[in-house]
Formats: structure tokens, sequence, C-alpha cells
């Protein structure tokens, strides 16, 4: 485990926890057990809390990923801040580990490449959490788009809004230059592209231009550092027609705001209305003294919440620790559902899984890449930039309009 902190706790750690009392089962039916081995992060400060309840070997410092993988796991998970990503996907690939990484999986498709050369080259699997394509209310979205019981997307709204909180003190450490598209806004663009770009409908539609302005001055007094973020990603179908999404995102909502995030998604269809207000669930809460701060009154029970069972036992669940979980099970998978010499092909059967496939993440970290190129141009004063997919100057093109002035970021197809 590469990094132990928010996400750690809410997700992985239940993991671990609900492993130790339980094998868990591969895609064929066959036990095996994850073993939490090590972990590795920046300070230090939540070590002795680990090394004591889990009796697993905690490192930091320089060689503290060295360290880490010189215990062999089979697994490396990477859940280091946005932009620290790239170096424990590659160390851990070199190291032989199949790799899990939080979104956004990489920053850049430049980056993208060299990793995904890396995981062709090692026979490994680079897969990335999407827990959002787990939830229920959005699986269920997908099969009625599959099962073409809604038809023909148009346009969408999706928005997530952090607790200050966050921006102000759980990131506080690496907050700097960031924005907080990258790190929600992403989400969206996965379900978005994931539910209605391809991998769900046909004919496809295809990305053609991403757009984004937003707000500064709060979390930071640094002009790189955005408090919230506005985010447009057009769309285009094969007869020329257009969708487009707006996905408006920031980390400087109230504290004692009702619900953990303000969340909702509204998507428009040739024949239909989907309206998800997630930040209502159908719970209200009160407790005095407790809601809304220490406990929140709308609650979302989906994600990871521990509950007792009518049967009396008590654990996790939801699909925070789901993606988790079913990515140990693909790579039981392609480790022991066989012989050794049929592992190539159990890896090309979960590589074929394009829901958390690096390489099916190229339109997403597109995404993020021509965001983060977008809001650097504007806090250096050049605002209204526009990025062009796949046109003929190259896969990414920063443009101004009004000017004749353009950039390309990534000069191959996306
Ligand atoms: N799936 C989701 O919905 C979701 C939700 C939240 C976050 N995330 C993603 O998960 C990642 C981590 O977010 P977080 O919320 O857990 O952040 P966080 O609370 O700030 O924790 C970051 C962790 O990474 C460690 N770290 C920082 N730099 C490191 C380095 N170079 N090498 C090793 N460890 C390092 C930190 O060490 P210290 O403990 O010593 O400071 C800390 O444990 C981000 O990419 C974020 O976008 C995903």
């Amino acid at each position: 485990m590469v990094g132990l902190g928010m996400i750690f706790r809410e997700t992985y750690l239940p993991v671990f926890e609900n492993a130790l009392r339980s094998p868990r089962i591969s895609l064929e039916g066959e036990p095996y057990q994850v073993e939490w081995m090590g972990a590795v992060s920046r300070t230090g400060k939540s070590h002795a809390e680990m090394e004591s309840r889990f009796k697993v070997p905690c490192f930091a410092g320089n060689d503290g990923l060295d360290r880490l993988l010189a215990l062999k796991p089979d697994v490396l998970c990477v859940a280091t801040p946005d932009d620290a990503h790239f170096a424990p996907i590659m160390q851990g690939l070199d190291a032989g580990c199949h790799i899990l990484v939080e979104k956004p999986s990489l920053l850049s498709l430049e980056q993208t490449d060299q990793i995904l050369e890396r995981s062709i080259e090692a026979q490994k699997l680079v897969r990335v959490v999407y827990h959002k394509l787990a939830d229920p209310d959005h699986k269920r979205l997908r099969t009625l788009v599959a099962d073409g019981v809604l038809n023909h997307v148009n346009s969408g709204y999706c928005t997530l809004l952090e607790p200050k909180s966050i921006g102000m003190s759980t990131f506080a450490a690496w907050i700097e230059g960031r924005n907080p598209a990258t790190y929600v806004a992403v989400h969206y663009f996965k379900l978005i592209d994931f539910t209605f770009g391809g991998a769900t409908v046909n004919p496809a539609m295809r990305l053609k231009k991403v757009e984004a302005t937003g707000q500064k001055g709060q979390v930071s007094r640094d002009p790189a550092t955005w408090d919230s973020v506005q985010s447009r990603l057009t769309y285009a179908y094969p007869d020329g027609s257009e969708a487009v999404f707006d996905i408006h995102t920031s980390w400087v909502h109230p504290d004692n705001f009702p619900g953990y995030v303000d969340q909702e998604v509204q998507f428009r269809f040739h024949n239909g209305v989907w309206n998800a207000s997630q930040r209502k669930r159908g719970i209200e809460l009160v407790v005095e003294g407790r809601t809304p701060t220490e406990l929140k009154t709308n609650i979302n029970n989906h994600y990871n919440a521990t509950t007792l069972d009518p049967w009396g036992s008590k654990r996790a669940r939801g699909y925070g620790l789901e993606v988790i979980e079913r990515f140990f099970d693909e790579t039981a998978h392609v480790l022991w559902d066989g012989d050794q010499g049929s592992s190539p092909q159990r890896l090309e059967t979960i590589r074929g899984l394009a829901y958390a496939d690096l390489g099916a993440d190229r339109s997403v970290i597109a995404m993020v890449e021509a965001t983060e190129a977008i809001l650097a141009a504007s806090a250096a004063g050049q605002r209204g930039g526009v990025v062009e997919v796949n046109g003929p100057q190259g896969g990414l093109v920063l443009k101004f309009p009004g000017t004749s002035q353009s950039r390309v970021l990534y000069a191959k197809t996306v």
C-alpha cells in the first residue's frame, strides 16, 4: 500500500480488515487469501497505529518504496496525491507487481504511454479505482442505456462539491497547484465516457472538445490553485450532432452541509431523463449535538457503511470496497486460476474489462490533461482556452478562440 491517507482509511482499510476474517473467492470459485504485507507513506504519521493493529511493516523516506517492494508483494496499491501516481506505478511494475491506482490514474497521455508500454513488457495489470461505476444508481443508469430503454444522450449536468475541510485541511500538504476537477470531476468524466462513449452504446460518441474555468482564492493565495472548477465536455456522434456535459466541482463547500458531499447527476436523452439527486439518498438522520458535522444528516449507505447484520456480524460494505475487492479477485484469477502457461490469456481477459483498464482510460486522462492545461493557462492570464481532441493539428491541442495561438499538448491520436 502506497499512501495511508483519507481514501486508504475509507476503503482499503476495511477491505484489509474484512480479508483478515475470511478468504476471498477468485473468479473461478477458488478460495484465496489477501494478505496486507506492508505500506509506505511520506511522513510516517500513521505508521504506529497500522503496525500495532495489523502487524505490517510501514516505511517512509526516500527508500521507503524500495524497502516495501523488497518484501515481494504480488500487487501494489497506489493512493498517493493526484500528481504523485506515476513514479510508484513505474517502480511497482519494475518490481513485478500488478498495480491498482486511485483515480485520476495519470495526469498526461505521455506518462500513460510509458506506463502502458512497461505494463505490456512486464505482463502486469494496471487497474484504476473508479468506484462510482459500481454505485448501484450508476449501474442502473448504465443498464437502462445498454438495454436501449434510454436512447441517445444529448446533454448532462453533474456536480460534486467537497467540504472545505478537505481542501483546507485534509489535502493541505498537496493542495498547491491542484484543482478539484482533476480530483473529482474525473469520476464523472469516467461515468460519461464509460456509459455513453463507446463501451456501452453503438454508434459511439467520440470526445471532441474540453473546456474549463473556475474560481480561486479560498484554499490558497497561490494563483495556480483552484477552489472550484466548471468543466464542459463536448462529444460528437458519427452524424456530427453533439452531446454536451457540464461538470461542476469544488472543495470549498460548507463543512456543515447536511451530506458528506453535495452531489447530483442529470442526463437528458431523446426519449427520457435521468435525474439522480445523490445528496439525498432517501435517509435523513438527526442526532442532537452530532449532525450535521460529526455525523451527516443525508447519508450514503451504499459507499462504505458499517452495518450490523441481522445474523450478528458487523462489517463495512459498499461500492467503495467492492471495486478494490474485485481487483484482488481479478488479480487472483490471473495468478492462480489455472496453470502458469495460460496466465497471459487470463491477463488479456481481465484487460478486456474496460471499466478499470488503464489502456481504456485514455479519453479520461485526455480530459484531465486538457483541464489541467486550460487551468494553467488561465492562472497565467490566458483565459478562455479550449482543447480540441483528435483534430487536424493533433490529439490534444490547446487553442484560444479569437487568436491564432495554439499549443499541441499531445501529438498522437488520443
Ligand atoms: N476513489 C475516490 O473516490 C477517492 C477519494 C479520495 C481520494 N482519492 C484519490 O486517492 C489519492 C489519495 O488521496 P487521499 O484522499 O488519500 O489523500 P491524503 O489523505 O492526502 O493522503 C495521501 C497519502 O499519500 C502519502 N504520500 C504523499 N506523497 C507520497 C509519496 N511521494 N510517497 C508515498 N506516500 C506519499 C501521504 O503520506 P503521509 O500520511 O505521510 O502524509 C498520505 O498517506 C488521490 O489521488 C485522490 O484523488 C480517490
